[in-house]
C-alpha cells in the first residue's frame, strides 16, 4: 500500500516508516512500529497531528472550507437531500434508491417509541436538570432495556442497535424538554417525517392537533444534516475510544453525549447565543472584540474558530441562509441576528482574527434559528447530539467492522516523581 517512506533520525538510530496515502487529504506517517523499533513515543496533546483511524465517511479540507460526506459536498446535501437520506448515506456508503430510502425511513419510524418503563427514568431527574444531563443518563440506560441488540460481534445486532439509536434519539430529546416544562410526553406519530415527528413531540400538546410548519421542518432537517457527522471530532473520537474496548453502542453514545456537552464542542451554540444576547446591541461589539483579543481575559468569541477549519466553515454559510428563511416563514425579526452579522463583519476585518484564521463556525448562527423556532438555549446541545448520533453510529460501525481495530490506548510523557519509598503517616 505504501511506496513512500519517512526517515526518522534519532541520533543513535535511524528508522524508516511507511507513508500511507488516503483518497484525499494529507498523507500519514504510519508510526505503529515506532515504540517497538525505537523505545520512543510521539507527543501530540490534542492529537493535532495524529490520525487515529482509517475512515471512509467524512472528509474535511479545513484550509479550503470543504466538507464531504462519502464524497458529497455538504452544501449540496443541505440543499437537496434530507436527514434520513444523509443518515442512510453515512451508514451505507451510497445514496439510497427511492425504495431503499422508503424502507430505511420505515424502519427508523417503527423504532421511534421508547420502552414504556424508560419514562420512569425521567421522574428521577430534577425538573431543572440540563437536557444533556438527562440525555447522558437515559441514552446510557438504553442498554438496560435493549439487551437483544448489544452483541457487538453480531452485524445484525449492530444494525438493530444503530436503527434504535437514530430512531429513539428525537423521542428522548423531546421527552427531556417536555419534562423540563412540566408537560406530558407525546408519543411519536408514524405518519410524520423524522423531523416533523420530533417537532410535534417537542412542541405539541395532547389537548390539540399540532401542525408542522413545512419551512420550520425543512430548516430543522437541514440543521440535522449540518450536524450529522464531522470526521474525528472530540465526541466521535470519544465514541470510538469507548467502543474500542467492546462496550455496547448505547454506552458508547452516552460517552459521546458527555463529550459533546462541553462549551468548546457542542455546547458552543448555547454559549454563542448567550454571548450574542449579552452583547445585545451593535454598539457594544467592539468592546467584546477587544476582550476576545486580550490575552489576560479568558473570554473567546463563541461560534468563532475551529480546530480544522482555517477558512469559513461551509456549514456556517448554509446556517446563515437558513436564518433568513426561518425568519421569513415565521415572520420574526430578531435584533440578535443583526448583532451577529455585524460582529462577523467586524471580526473578519480585524487583523487578530485574520492572522489566526478565525472564522464563524456552524454554531455562530444555529442558536439564532433554534431560538426563533422556540427552543430554549439549554436544548441546543441536545439537538446537536440527536443529529450527531447518526455520525457516531456510522463511525462506531466502521470501527467495529475494521479488522485493524484494537483497543485505543494512548501513552504519555510522565513528569511525576520517580520511584520513592512510602513514608508512614507518623513520620510525615
Ligand atoms: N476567540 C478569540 N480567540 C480565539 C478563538 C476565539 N473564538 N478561538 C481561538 N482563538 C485564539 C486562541 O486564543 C489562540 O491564540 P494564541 O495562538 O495567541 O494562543 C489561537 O486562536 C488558536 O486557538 P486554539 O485554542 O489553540 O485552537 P484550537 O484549534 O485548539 O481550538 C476551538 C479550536 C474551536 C476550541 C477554539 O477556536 C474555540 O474555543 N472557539 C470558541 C468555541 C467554539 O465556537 N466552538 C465550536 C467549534 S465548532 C462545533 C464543533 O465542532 O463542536
Amino acid at each position: 500500500m505504501a511506496n513512500k517512506q519517512a526517515n526518522l533520525d534519532l541520533g543513535e538510530t535511524e528508522q524508516t516508516f511507511p507513508i500511507l496515502e488516503g483518497s484525499c487529504g494529507p498523507d500519514v506517517v504510519d508510526i505503529r512500529k515506532l515504540y517497538g523499533a525505537t523505545g520512543k513515543f510521539t507527543y501530540d496533546p490534542g492529537y493535532k497531528s495524529t490520525a487515529s483511524c482509517e475512515s471512509a465517511l467524512t472528509f474535511i479540507d479545513g484550509e479550503e472550507g470543504v466538507l464531504l460526506h462519502r464524497g458529497y459536498p455538504i452544501g449540496q446535501l443541505a440543499e437537496s437531500s434530507s436527514f434520513m437520506e444523509v443518515a442512510y448515506l453515512l451508514l451505507n456508503g451510497e445514496l439510497p434508491s427511492a425504495d431503499e430510502l422508503d424502507d430505511f425511513d420505515n424502519t427508523i419510524t417503527r423504532h421511534t417509541m421508547v420502552h414504556d418503563q424508560l419514562r420512569q427514568f425521567y421522574q428521577g431527574f430534577r425538573r431543572d436538570a440540563h437536557p444533556m444531563a438527562i440525555m447522558c443518563g437515559v441514552v446510557g440506560a438504553l442498554s438496560a432495556f435493549y439487551h437483544d441488540s448489544t452483541d457487538i460481534s453480531d452485524p445484525e445486532h449492530r444494525k438493530i442497535s444503530s436503527h434504535r439509536l437514530i430512531a429513539k434519539m428525537p423521542t428522548i430529546a423531546a421527552m427531556a424538554y417536555k419534562y423540563s416544562i412540566g408537560q406530558p410526553f407525546l408519543p411519536p406519530q408514524n405518519s410524520l417525517s423524522y423531523t416533523g415527528n420530533f417537532l410535534r413531540m417537542t412542541f405539541g400538546v395532547p389537548a390539540e392537533e399540532y401542525e408542522v410548519i413545512p419551512a420550520v421542518e425543512k430548516a430543522m432537517d437541514r440543521i440535522f444534516i449540518l450536524h450529522a457527522d464531522h470526521e474525528q471530532n472530540a465526541s466521535t473520537s470519544t465514541v470510538r475510544l469507548a467502543g474500542s474496548s467492546g462496550a455496547n453502542p448505547f454506552a458508547c453514545m452516552a460517552a459521546g453525549i458527555a463529550c459533546l456537552w462541553g462549551p468548546a464542542h457542542g455546547g458552543a451554540n448555547e454559549a454563542a447565543l448567550n454571548m450574542l444576547q449579552e452583547i445585545g446591541t451593535p454598539d457594544r461589539i467592539q468592546h467584546y472584540i477587544e476582550r476576545a483579543k486580550d490575552k489576560n481575559d479568558p473570554f473567546r468569541l463563541m461560534g468563532f474558530g475551529h480546530r480544522v477549519y482555517k477558512n469559513y466553515d461551509p456549514r456556517a454559510t448554509v446556517m446563515q441562509k437558513t436564518v433568513r428563511e426561518v425568519f421569513e416563514a415565521l415572520n420574526v425579526k430578531d435584533p440578535v441576528f443583526e448583532t451577529a452579522l455585524q460582529l462577523e463583519e467586524i471580526a473578519l476585518n480585524d487583523d487578530y482574527f485574520a492572522e489566526k484564521k478565525l472564522f464563524p463556525n456552524v454554531d455562530f448562527y444555529s442558536g439564532i434559528i433554534l431560538s426563533a423556532i422556540g427552543f430554549p438555549t439549554t436544548m441546543f446541545t441536545a439537538l446537536f447530539a440527536l443529529a450527531r448520533t447518526v455520525g457516531w453510529v456510522a463511525q462506531w460501525n466502521e470501527m467495529i467492522s475494521d479488522p485493524a481495530q484494537v483497543i485505543g490506548r494512548p501513552r504519555q510523557l510522565y513528569t511525576g516523581p520517580t520511584q520513592r519509598d512510602y513514608v508512614p503517616i507518623e513520620q510525615r
